[in-house]
């Protein structure tokens, strides 16, 4: 985990990407700059086809820019092969998407364990930390449970408990509350303002969801491929503001 909430977590410069559309090149990202620190949650809005998700599939390393570099975490991650790629995601990101994507055959407590596997925590530790990012995420009741006997809510919030067992310093959310209700999405960004808050991470989020917005600490607004406008809403210090201690 990063020390200090100043520290960039995320340096990107100069980003373009083009699409091919039939005989055409569509310009999608037009020359991005982007730094981003840690313990703070980050929106990206903007309309549709604008370009965030290709935007956030870049910063991540899912995808390569045109032109342009991005530094993640001190990795210069797109000069990077896909083994390191890989490694670095696994160790350090989270990522939650507007679908939970849960196996079926698996309970929430295996969904959450099977993380933990891959990262090589010891066995002794697997059911505590599993159980513990569940009842972070309000679903202790829940650990047995297939995804069939879940809500859509329920099966986001494990989705949710899955990316942040392993405290990851970095989150990419892309619309993660747009399939839910007003309860389950207020709940789902309760938890991601909390996580950033409360382990120094860097959140980012995509998002059409404007509840989004009075939780977020800064917003980032990108219209036909550029960065419209950069704010932070309640000032420069995330933790001046109201409480993200809520309980759930
Ligand atoms: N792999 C691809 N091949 C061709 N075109 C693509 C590809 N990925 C994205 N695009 C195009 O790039 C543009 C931006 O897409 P992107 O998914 O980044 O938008 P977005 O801002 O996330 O939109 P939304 O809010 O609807 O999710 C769209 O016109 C899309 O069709
Ligand atoms: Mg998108």
């Amino acid at each position: 985990m990063l020390a200090s909430i100043d520290t960039p977590v995320l340096c990107a410069r100069g980003l373009y990407k083009s699409y091919r559309n039939g005989a055409r090149w569509m310009d999608i990202l037009k020359g991005i700059d982007l730094t981003a620190r840690c313990g703070e949650l980050t929106l990206l809005m903007g309309p549709s086809g604008s370009g965030k998700s290709t935007l956030m599939a870049i910063l991540a390393g899912l995808s390569r820019p045109d032109r342009g570099s991005v530094s993640l975490l001190g990795f210069p991650i797109s000069g990077l092969g896909e083994s390191d790629l890989t490694d670095i995601r696994l160790r350090h990101c989270g990522f939650i998407f507007q679908s939970p994507n849960l196996f079926a055959a698996l309970s929430a407590l295996d969904q959450v364990r099977l993380v933990l596997q891959m990262t090589g925590t010891q066995a002794v530790d697997l059911d505590a930390r599993a159980w513990q990012a569940l009842k972070d995420v309000g679903l202790d009741d829940r650990a047995h449970l297939k995804p069939a006997a879940l809500s859509g809510g329920e099966k986001q919030r494990v989705a949710i408990a899955r990316a942040l067992v392993k405290r990851p310093t970095v989150l990419f959310a892309d619309e993660p509350t747009s399939a839910l209700d007003r309860y389950n999405g207020d709940l789902v960004t309760i938890i991601l303002r909390r996580y950033a808050h409360r382990h120094r991470a860097m959140v980012l989020c995509v998002t059409h969801d404007a509840r989004l917005i009075p939780h977020a600490d800064r917003i980032i607004t990108i219209d036909d491929g550029r960065i419209q406008a950069d704010e932070r809403p309640h000032g420069d210090d995330p933790f001046s503001q109201v409480s993200d201690h809520a309980a759930l």
